[in-house]
């Protein structure tokens, strides 16, 4: 098996591969969708895409609980140093191999400050190659934009990008950017856990269908995509 991937519920993923534990984005205990707590999540590495508190969220408990290393950018990295966290920093376009797979930190049109006000530099998307060679892209909070096809370029086996619109791509620029990451499959994220970014999935799923070639899992918080 390639990889696991569990939708825990807003931008919160849970990833299995290699025979690691990766949490990406952990909010938990503020998440109305998540249906596991930041007591009992296990985690080898914690991925933080920007310093956002929907994204941030229960990292610094976490990792304290696991012992998990968490891998930001160079600004969150330091502010988590800080409270006692193992961190390995990267930033944008940069790779480095780690034990789980190659993790290049990707261009994200979005903001990133910290919960306290910190600075929190550039937001970032995750682009993952496991050991066995597929390609993860989970694109973070971000807009549209046209360098999607410089990563799309890379061969993805699955895209992970949010649609709940009005703080990130809404349902008609995510469709346009399945059309320009040209992923095998396709998983939807960042919607529903507020009104203010309720869509229908159903709906956007259909006109993915119709429009591209991906496949589109709409697997509800809690609910896994096993590849292969
Ligand atoms: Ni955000
Ligand atoms: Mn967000």
């Amino acid at each position: 098996m390639a990889f696991k991937l569990t939708w825990i519920g807003h931008a919160t993923l849970a990833l299995e591969t290699g025979g690691f534990k990766l949490l990406v984005d952990p909010y938990l205990s503020h998440n109305p969708s998540a249906k596991v707590s930041a007591e009992e999540v296990e985690a080898d590495y914690i991925l933080i895409t920007h310093g956002h508190g929907d994204h941030i969220g229960d990292t610094v408990e976490i990792a304290q609980r696991t012992g998990a290393t968490a891998i930001s950018n160079a600004e969150i990295s330091d502010w988590l140093r800080k409270k006692g966290v193992k961190v390995h920093a990267q930033h944008l376009g940069g790779g480095f191999q780690h034990p789980f797979g190659y993790l290049k930190l990707t261009l994200a049109l979005h903001g990133s400050g910290l919960p306290d006000g910190s600075y929190g530099g550039n937001p970032a998307g995750l682009l993952l190659t496991t050991n066995d060679g597929e390609k993860i892209y989970m694109a973070g909070d971000t807009g549209l934009f046209g360098d999607m096809q410089l990563i799309g370029e890379e061969g993805l086996t699955l895209a992970v990008i949010p649609i709940g619109d009005n703080y990130t791509m809404g349902p008609d620029d995510a469709l346009r950017a399945v059309k320009t990451l040209t992923p095998q499959h396709v998983i939807p994220i960042h919607y529903n856990t507020f009104d203010l970014i309720a869509q229908d999935a159903d709906a956007w799923a259909e006109r993915v269908t119709y429009e591209t070639d991906a496949k589109v899992h709409l697997i509800q918080p809690g609910e896994q995509f096993v590849y292969p």
